[in-house]
């Protein structure tokens, strides 16, 4: 896929950045490690343990990563860039690219559908574009602030190029919500408490296993709404984006701004019963 698709911008660039050419960039860098890590994905990956037994990183998270840092270095030399491989700052000002080479690291492990390579770029706290490479599905999400959401699919009967808009929404008892757990035991079992209290008041639960994909599966219609604590920043860098130009509420899960350790994803009319009820099942922030 390429950057040819995006649709034209409005000609506003708000904060002065070239937003069009960010998302070109964004475009590009992702959709290119989407490929390599699809393409290229070896018979027997190579597998180092991070912070417990069952958090990888494989030696194809590190190449895309670095795919994606070349890229950005080639285009936009100047700008920081932030990886959940190779680290990095994000800039208070200037451009910051927040990179996560393959979110959903374990379903790529097991060649499980539902991972994908989330490339955004920010100026200090603000996203400006985002991308979100699905190579499964073959399908790109990305957006530009105030630009709407889109999805990129070749195989959508409806089109290569979708904007994406949040429909009506559903009572509380009839949404699918997606969630996510951490790699920290202790962490894991909070986590399934809450879940335990959601899952009966509510149409069911998803645990795909990508942060990045669950937002852009609001966006998309798939999912309701999504709740996660204890993300790290690259994990929703793109898709908060995303799932905000599609009209959906971005914030924390008690209220207030999003931050990685307590998100919350859903249509504005349902944001706050669906908070209340969470509140009730005794989820709370992880911030490490
Ligand atoms: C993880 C995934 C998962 C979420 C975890 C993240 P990784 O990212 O997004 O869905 O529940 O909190 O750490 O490790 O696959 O890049
Ligand atoms: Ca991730």
């Amino acid at each position: 896929m390429s950057g040819a698709d995006v649709p034209p911008g409005t000609g506003a660039e708000p904060h002065g950045f070239p937003l069009d050419e960010l998302l070109r960039i964004a475009r590009m860098a992702a959709d290119g490690a989407a490929t390599l890590i699809t393409d290229r994905r070896p018979e027997h990956l190579g597998v180092t343990q991070k912070s417990t037994e069952t958090d990888h990183v494989t030696e194809m998270d590190t190449a895309a990563e670095r795919l994606i840092r070349e890229v950005l270095a080639q285009h936009r030399p100047a700008d920081a860039v932030l990886g959940e491989e190779f680290g990095g700052e994000i800039s208070p000002d200037g451009v910051t690219w927040i990179v996560d080479p393959i979110d959903g690291t374990t379903n790529y492990l097991y060649d499980h559908p539902g991972y994908a390579v989330s490339v955004a770029a920010w100026n200090g706290a603000i996203p400006l574009v985002g991308v979100v490479a699905d190579p499964t599905h073959r399908r790109t999400y990305h957006a530009r602030l105030g630009g709407g959401a889109w999805c990129s699919d070749p195989q959508d009967p409806a089109g290569p190029v979708r904007r994406l808009s949040l429909g009506k929404p559903r009572p509380l008892p009839q949404m699918l919500i997606a969630t996510g757990f951490g790699y920290e035991p202790a962490r894991r079992a909070v986590q399934g408490r809450v879940v335990a209290e959601l899952l009966p008041q509510v149409r069911d639960i998803r645990r795909m296993g990508a942060a990045a994909l669950d937002m852009c599966s609001v966006a998309a219609g798939r999912v309701d709404a999504y709740y996660e604590a204890g993300l790290s920043v690259w994990d929703l860098a793109a898709g908060r984006l995303i799932a905000s130009e599609a009209g959906a509420t971005v914030e924390a899960i008690e209220g207030g701004e999003v931050r990685p350790g307590s998100v919350l994803v859903c249509h504005p009319e349902r944001v706050g019963e669906l908070r209340a009820l969470l509140h009730r099942c005794g989820v709370s922030p992880i911030d490490v």
